[in-house]
């Protein structure tokens, strides 16, 4: 009788994440969420474990990860799951090393990822709705959604995985109030197998808090700084409730042009302090740096409307750096976390292996013009500039050319509905500079000849990730204009550069861009490289045909991160394409300068 009541309490006991009261449960035990993210798509996947290894080792006992849909299907065509994309072996490998995790799968994940984590094709019309109940808009949700959440169905801690709860939207009450679009996500989520404890999470506003959560799911709060204001407002809005903080902000991401930011490892130690001694769960955001590898770094626009493009490094200041360091902030907080739990019993894992410095000359180039046709196929026509994703294009540059008759005198050109920097061309030479962020700018045209050959190479920064400005296409959106006539009939060149292999390199130097340069880097034992550009100004970099990222004079981020699995032994090579200036070196360094 006694044994089987004992099976049967155990039957009745909830599995999974629940809540009684204001504790949470874990497998009806009581659990408090010492949390910290780490997004699998910013770290290379051979480094998933060491990271992993890292958190557990600071005391943290749960992963966090947003998904980022664009990462997975860039182009409208089936989505990838595979080798990187593969995020259910991300949770397999957190399970393995002792962390729960939390899924955080958007659709929108904002995190100063390109366009908020959703993909470019969505602005086919510039103007889609978005985050919102719009038929468009769910139905491609509802069918990413299908793909996605079976993958976590059996990884559910209510079914014995890791995965203790899910996130609905994100920081939804920061962009809208439409609770139909919200009930639309959770029910879609419930309707794929996802049974584990969902949340929304929202900034520590009654506004926020009102407009971005649903009454049957737990609202949590983000914040840096002490905790005592942003729970009190959670306590007024959720009064019997677990305390979350489920976005601790211990560093902050950086801007092209504008200060790195860093924060005092023993006031977030403070700060994380008070957050657990106020009985409260967590997660560190960020727990673990990454990059914004290839295309993906986002961008914001400031109060007055100015477009600012993220940096490539999203190493966040945080406890564990981009490249696996631990830092200071590391120390101070795993000392912290000791006082609440028990840590591992395990040595502290080293700093990964780094490359020795060296330098490495430039040697082969190829001007962009001559490498156009190569690059871009066949080209479109259209009577006036469409962007980028109105013709299936992700991400790269895109060129629009025109023709102009003349003779004419000197007449003024503009651009309208830039997204983001032009480089305009008559009859090859470069006459001017256009920017985003000056839209009145005008450049002198003059048309000796009969007619002369007008191009426009756009090259775009980081699509909007928050806010209202969040259709952010790229490419021309709006018009050309000579003397305040629009100009017609455009050939236009989709670059993605996603594939290389068509350039044709010369040995010649090409001081001016924009134009591609080849170096090859011998390499004894890889391991972890920091790449410099002295003396160059802005551009993109392919190591062994991996994408690294943006860099750019304007700072303040100073090195690439080239995570050691991208090098080989031997020879290695790498592919520039400077749209400015070419310095005379490339510098491997074996320490980071993100700013
Ligand atoms: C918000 C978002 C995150 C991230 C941070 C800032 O909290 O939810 O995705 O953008 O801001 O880093």
């Amino acid at each position: 009788m006694g044994g089987g009541r004992a099976t049967l309490a155990q039957a009745e006991s909830p599995r999974g994440l629940t809540i009684r009261g204001k504790e949470f449960l874990l497998d009806g035990k009581p659990f408090r969420i010492l949390s910290g993210a780490f997004h699998y798509f910013r770290t290379h996947p051979k480094d998933w474990r060491d990271r992993l290894l890292r958190m557990r080792a600071m005391g943290l006992n749960t992963v966090e990860t947003y998904v980022a849909w664009n990462f997975h299907q860039p182009y409208e065509k089936k989505a990838d799951f595979t080798g990187w994309r593969d995020v259910a072996a991300f949770v397999r490998t957190a399970d393995e090393v002792g962390l729960k995790v939390i899924v955080r799968p958007g659709p929108y994940i904002c995190a100063e990822w390109d366009f908020g984590g959703l993909p470019a094709w969505l602005l086919k019309d510039k103007d889609a709705p978005l985050r919102r109940s719009d038929p468009a808009y769910e139905r491609a949700v509802d069918a990413w959604f299908a793909e996605l959440l079976p993958r976590f169905v059996d990884l559910q801690a209510t079914r014995g995985g890791p995965v203790i709860a899910m996130q609905v939207e994100n920081e939804y009450g920061s962009y809208g109030h439409d609770h139909a679009y919200l009930a639309h996500l959770r029910d879609t989520m419930r309707a794929q197998g996802i049974d584990s404890l969902l949340f929304c999470s929202n900034g520590a506003t009654q506004q926020a808090l009102k407009d971005g959560s649903l009454p049957d799911l737990l609202s949590t709060v983000n914040f840096d700084g002490d905790p005592t204001g942003p729970f009190a407002e959670l306590r007024a809005f959720q009064p019997d409730k677990p305390l979350w903080c489920t976005e601790f902000w211990d560093g902050w991401f950086d801007h092209w042009g504008e200060q790195h930011h860093t924060t005092d490892p023993a006031q977030t130690a403070a700060d994380v302090e008070k957050i657990l001694a106020a009985g409260a769960s967590l997660n560190l955001y960020m727990a673990v740096g990454g990059t914004n590898f290839g295309w993906y770094a986002g961008a914001n626009l400031s109060g007055s409307g100015a477009y600012q493009p993220t940096v490539t490094s999203y190493d966040y200041n945080s406890p564990i750096s981009e490249s696996g360091e631990l830092t200071e902030k590391f120390h101070a907080v795993r000392k912290v976390l000791a006082k609440y739990t028990q840590l591992p019993n395990a040595p502290l894992p080293a700093t990964p292996p780094r490359m020795p410095a060296q330098q490495i000359t430039v040697r082969d180039s190829v001007p962009l013009r001559d490498a156009l046709d190569a690059l871009s196929g066949t080209p479109v026509r259209r009577a006036t500039p469409v962007p980028m994703e109105a013709l299936g294009q992700p991400h790269g540059l895109i060129h629009y050319r025109t023709r102009v008759r003349g003779p004419q005198g000197t007449k003024g050109l503009r651009i309208t509905g830039l997204g983001d920097r032009a480089l305009v061309f008559v009859d090859g030479k470069r006459i001017g500079t256009f920017d985003r962020n000056q839209p009145d700018h005008s450049v002198d045209v003059t048309v000796a000849g009969a007619s002369g050959t007008l191009d426009v190479l756009v090259d775009p920064t980081g699509r909007v990730n928050f806010g209202q400005g969040l259709n952010d296409p790229k490419g021309i959106s709006g018009q050309v204009l000579l003397d305040g006539e629009a100009l017609r009939n455009w050939e236009i060149r989709r670059l993605p550069l996603d594939d290389l292999s068509a350039l044709e390199f010369g040995r010649v130097h090409t001081p001016t861009g924009p134009a591609f340069h080849r170096a090859r880097v011998h390499v004894d034992t890889p391991a972890d490289g920091f790449l410099a550009f002295p003396g160059w100004d802005k551009g993109m970099v392919w190591l062994n045909g991996f994408a690294l990222g943006r860099y750019w004079s304007l700072g303040p981020q100073v090195t690439l991160y080239a995570p050691s699995h991208l090098w080989r032994r031997g020879r290695n090579e790498l592919v520039v394409l400077e749209m400015e200036r070419t310095g005379d070196r490339i510098e491997v360094r074996s320490a980071p300068d993100v700013g």
